[in-house]
């Protein structure tokens, strides 16, 4: 059984302009102890799918129109906040896009990290400090053991992102939901981060949901790689899959204009043409239509459900992109 069972998620916003539709029938399964990867532009949907599932939408201006999405078998979006508070933090730990957004910043590093560790795991005080200490070394942060005494304002940016994954950890999640968790930080630390939770995925089994704009980090850490366009899910693989053989153009689109070691100097870049849409007034039939090389009539007509391919990648595309690609390059 699935450990979070994602179905038919839809989240709107209602502002002035319009009613935004963010989330528009987002389903997805994750599995004990994996990582699933879930990649797209700014404004996909990403980061809100992900905080619908643990109630973190402000309502209003978002309302959840449908959806379930069970862990454990328990909907999520039917708790109570009460019993979210359970669940979030403890057994799902969020690491948010803008640190500052989970960070008090009235409180110490040290209040902060040993709060989580003393209330779930009912650790001592002593055993609280010293594990936030080692998790802060973890995470890198130099001093550790004097700077667990500083308010995060005394951090940077970076830091703080780091002191938020130390957070995010200290609990030992059972889920842990990273949002762009390395945006901030420079490679030697990115990598770094992206090691320590490979290795608690490793030892303790977390599963993990990372967030991100770059199939490079997902193809670094998931075994799996669901890729958003306009609030949906337009396709989903094994990542080695998702790479040997993309199936929607959007997809395809994302690994052109990754940078490649192999290729000569000079070759260039393909970046995807065109505007992400207006998620207020969306295209008719497949929203990537407009930016699409490869549509035919039926996509300005239809939105593509979402079809299974012969090795069981998920994709919403009426066209078979690599079919077309093949006949191309043999003329
Ligand atoms: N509180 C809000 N009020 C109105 N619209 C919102 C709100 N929060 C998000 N949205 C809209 O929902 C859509 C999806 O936003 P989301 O934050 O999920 O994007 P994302 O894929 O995480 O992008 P990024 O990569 O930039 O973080 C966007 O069009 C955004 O403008
Ligand atoms: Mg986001």
């Amino acid at each position: 059984m699935p450990l979070l069972q994602v179905e038919d998620l839809r989240v709107q916003f209602h502002t002035d302009d319009g009613v935004v539709r963010a989330v528009d029938g987002a389903s997805f399964n994750l599995e004990p102890g994996e990582a699933l990867g879930i990649v797209g532009e700014s404004g996909s949907g990403k980061s809100v799918t992900n905080l619908a599932i643990l109630g973190l939408i402000p309502q209003p201006p978002g309302k959840i129109d449908s959806g379930r999405a069970l862990f454990h078998g328990r909907d999520l979006l039917k708790m109570s906040q009460k019993e979210l508070q359970t669940v979030r933090g403890h057994k799902i730990a969020m690491i948010f896009q803008d640190p500052m957004t989970s960070l008090n910043p009235f409180l110490t590093v040290a209040e902060q990290l040993t709060e989580v560790t003393r209330l779930h795991l009912k650790y001592t005080a002593k055993r609280a400090l010293d594990h936030a200490v080692t998790m802060l070394e973890r995470v890198g942060i130099p001093a550790a053991a004097r700077r667990v005494h500083d308010y995060p304002h005394q951090f940077s940016g970076g830091m703080r992102q780091r002191v938020m994954v130390a957070m995010a950890l200290s609990c030992k999640p059972e889920i842990i939901i990273a949002d762009e968790p390395t945006t901030a930080l420079d490679v030697t630390i990115q990598a770094q981060i992206l090691d320590l939770m490979r290795q608690l995925q490793r030892e303790e089994g977390t599963a993990i949901i990372l967030i991100t704009h770059s199939l490079g980090v997902v193809a670094n850490l998931c075994g799996r790689v669901s890729v958003m366009y306009a609030g949906k899910f337009v396709e989903e693989a094994p990542v080695d899959r998702l790479f040997a053989r993309p199936r929607h153009p959007y997809t395809l689109g994302l690994l052109q204009s990754i940078p490649r070691l192999d290729e000569k100097r000079g070759d260039r870049l393909h970046p995807i043409q065109g505007q992400p849409p207006d998620m207020i007034r969306l295209p008719s039939g497949c929203a990537f239509h407009p930016r699409c090389p490869f549509k035919v009539d039926k996509c300005v007509e239809e939105v593509p459900p979402l079809f299974t391919s012969p090795e069981g990648t998920r994709y919403a595309c009426f066209v078979d992109v690599t079919a077309v690609r093949e006949e191309a390059a043999a003329k």
